[in-house]
C-alpha cells in the first residue's frame, strides 16, 4: 500500500484494548477481534504501542527485545495474522519504535555491566567526579537524576527516563546497524510505518556540559508538570535539536521511502520549530507535540501552531494518549473538539476510546503501578487513568474487555457509555469520512482568527473547495456565522450545546 499523507491514525494501547485469554491484559488476538470497529471508523492506520518483550516497568516502553513479541500479547503468528487482517480492511499498521533506550534487562545492557566494553559503548557510561558524584547536573524527564551508579562497572550510566531505561548511544555504529536490521525485519513482515518514541531526545552533546537553569519562560514550556525539577533546566546539552533533527535522515533510510514515519516530541520548549526541523524533506512525515493536549485544543494553541509552523501537514494533531489524561468530559465539548480535530489539516491521532467519549477515570493509589504516577502521587494528572481498558459493551460483564479481572479497575458509567456509543461513535465515523472525502486532512490553512475562546478557521481543501469552521470553546455564539446549510455541525448531538457555549460547525465557503 502506498504511503499515506495526513492519515487518520487510531492509537491502540494493546494492554488495554481487548483481552481474549482471561488474563485481564489485552492481546494481539483481541486487536484482531476489534479491528472491524477501528476500520468502521474510517481511519487510515493503527499505531500499536509497544508489543515487544518487556518487564513492563514503563508500560512496555522498556524493551528487552525489539524483534520479538511479548508472550503476554501473543506470538509472531498472531502478529502476522493481525497484519493480514488490517491490510484486508485497508488499514496500515504503524509500530512503535523505542530507540532512545532499552530495558535494563536487555542483554546488551547486562553484558555491559558484566564488563563487555563493546556493549558498554551502546550506552553512555561515565566515571564519577572525584568526589563520587555524577558527571553533570542532567535530570531525567520524570524528574529523577539522569545518572545511576552501577557498582560493578564503578561507573554511572545515563537514562533520560527511568533508571530501568538506560539511554542508548545512537551514534554508535553497531547500535545503528542493529536498529536498521530490526526495522527492516518489521517492514518485511508488512509493517507500513513507525512511530518513534521521544525522537527529540535521541542525542546529547558529547561535551556533557551542565544544562543551564531555565528562564521563567522556558520553565513554563519544558514538558512536564511545573513541580517536576526537569522543568527547571534549559535542556540545551541533553537534547540536541540541530544534530538530532538530521538524525531523522537515518530513520528514513532504515525504514524506507514508502514508510509513514512520525515522531514524538517531548521538548515543550520550541516544540513547533523542532517539529519543523524533524520533518524536512528526507526525514519524518510528521511529529506531534504536547501543545494541543496540554491545552485541550483551545483556539489560542491552534493559532499559535498555525503561526509558528510552515504547514500543519507536518504536525500530527491529537488530544489524548496513553500518556496524557483523556480529554473527554461526556458533555457538549466532546463532539465540538472531535470536529475541530477532523477539520484541522494534518495527520490526526485518535486515542482508543475517545470515540466512546471516555472521560479520565480516577484510580486509587493501590491500583496504580506506573512509576511516574507514583513518584508524585496524588499530584499531576497521572498516566495510568488513560490506560484503563476499553469498555466495549456498556452492559456486559467486564464491559466485554475481559472474562477475567482487568489489570486496572474499570468503573465506566454504563449509561453515559451507552449514550456515547449510540451518538458520539457514529459522529466520529461521519467526520472521519468527511475529512477524507473532502480533503480536509491534506488541506492548507488560509485564515485563522481567534477571539478569546472562539476559533474561526478557513482551509483550502484538496478537493478544490474552501471550508470555514467556527468553533466556540464555551464562549457562546459567533456574531455573524455564515448563512446556509452547514456541511456538518457538532451541535445536533447535544441540543443544549449552544446554551453551554460550545459550538462547532463547518460550512463550504
Ligand atoms: C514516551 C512514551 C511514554 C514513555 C516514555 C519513555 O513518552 O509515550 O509512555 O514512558 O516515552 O519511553
Amino acid at each position: 500500500m502506498a504511503r499515506s499523507s495526513a492519515p487518520a491514525i487510531y492509537q491502540i494501547y494493546p494492554r488495554s484494548f481487548q483481552d481474549t485469554t482471561g488474563s485481564g491484559v489485552g492481546d494481539l488476538q483481541g486487536i484482531i477481534r476489534r479491528l472491524d470497529h477501528v476500520a468502521g471508523l474510517g481511519v487510515d492506520a493503527i499505531w500499536l504501542s509497544p508489543i515487544y518483550v518487556s518487564p513492563m516497568v514503563d508500560g512496555g516502553y522498556d524493551v528487552v527485545d525489539h524483534t520479538a513479541i511479548d508472550p503476554r500479547f501473543g506470538t509472531m503468528a498472531d502478529f502476522e495474522a493481525l497484519i493480514e487482517k488490517a491490510h484486508g480492511l485497508g488499514l496500515h499498521v504503524y509500530l512503535d519504535q523505542v530507540l532512545n533506550h532499552t530495558s535494563d534487562q536487555a542483554p546488551w545492557f547486562q553484558a555491559a555491566i558484566d564488563g563487555d566494553d563493546e556493549k558498554a559503548d551502546y550506552y553512555l557510561w561515565r566515571d564519577p567526579r572525584p568526589d563520587g558524584g555524577p558527571p553533570n547536573n542532567w535530570l531525567a524527564q520524570f524528574g529523577l537524576p539522569a545518572w545511576k551508579w552501577n557498582h560493578k562497572r564503578r561507573q554511572y550510566y545515563f537514562h533520560q527516563f527511568l533508571p530501568e531505561q538506560p539511554s542508548l548511544n545512537l551514534r554508535c555504529g553497531s547500535v545503528q546497524n542493529l536498529i536498521a536490521a530490526q526495522m527492516k525485519g518489521w517492514r518485511d513482515l508488512g509493517v507500513d510505518g513507525f512511530r518513534f518514541d521521544v525522537v527529540t531526545a535521541f542525542l546529547w552533546d558529547e561535551s556533557l556540559k551542565d544544562n543551564p537553569p531555565a528562564t521563567p519562560e522556558v520553565h513554563r514550556k519544558v514538558a512536564g508538570e511545573v513541580f517536576n525539577p526537569y522543568t527547571y533546566q534549559d535542556h540545551v546539552y541533553d537534547m540536541l535539536p540541530g544534530d538530532g533533527a538530521t538524525y531523522a535522515e537515518n530513520l528514513r533510510k532504515w525504514a524506507g521511502d514508502d514508510a509513514y514515519l512520525f515522531g514524538e516530541n517531548t521538548s515543550g520548549n520550541s516544540s513547533i520549530e523542532l517539529a519543523m526541523a524533524f520533518t524536512e524533506p528526507g526525514r519524518l512525515d510528521s511529529v506531534y507535540t504536547t501543545d494541543l493536549p496540554e491545552n485541550r485544543g483551545n483556539p489560542a494553541t491552534v493559532k499559535d501552531m498555525v503561526d509558528r509552523s510552515d504547514s500543519l501537514q507536518r504536525i500530527a494533531g491529537w488530544l489524548s494518549s496513553h500518556d496524557q489524561p483523556r480529554h473527554g468530559r461526556g458533555d457538549a465539548s466532546d463532539p465540538v473538539l472531535a470536529l475541530q480535530m477532523a477539520f484541522l489539516p494534518g495527520p490526526w491521532i485518535i486515542y482508543q476510546g475517545e470515540e466512546y467519549g471516555l472521560p479520565q477515570p480516577d484510580l486509587a493509589r493501590e491500583d496504580v503501578s506506573d512509576p511516574l504516577d507514583l513518584l508524585y502521587w496524588p499530584d499531576g494528572p497521572g498516566r495510568e487513568g488513560a490506560r484503563v481498558p476499553m469498555p466495549w459493551d456498556a452492559v456486559a460483564d467486564g464491559y466485554a474487555f475481559t472474562a477475567g479481572t482487568p489489570w486496572l479497575p474499570m468503573n465506566w458509567d454504563r449509561a453515559d457509555l451507552q449514550r456515547a456509543q449510540a451518538q458520539l461513535s457514529p459522529f466520529y465515523r461521519q467526520i472521519v469520512g468527511l475529512r477524507r472525502d473532502l480533503g480536509w486532512g491534506t488541506a492548507k490553512v488560509t485564515e485563522c482568527t481567534v477571539i478569546g475562546d472562539l476559533l474561526d478557521l478557513t482551509i483550502c481543501a484538496t478537493n478544490g473547495y474552501t471550508y470555514r469552521g467556527l468553533f466556540s470553546h464555551g464562549a457562546g455564539d459567533f456574531r455573524d456565522p455564515p448563512t446556509g446549510d452547514p456541511v456538518v455541525t457538532a451541535n445536533v448531538l447535544c441540543p443544549n450545546l449552544v446554551s453551554k457555549g460550545w459550538y462547532g460547525t463547518v460550512w463550504k465557503a
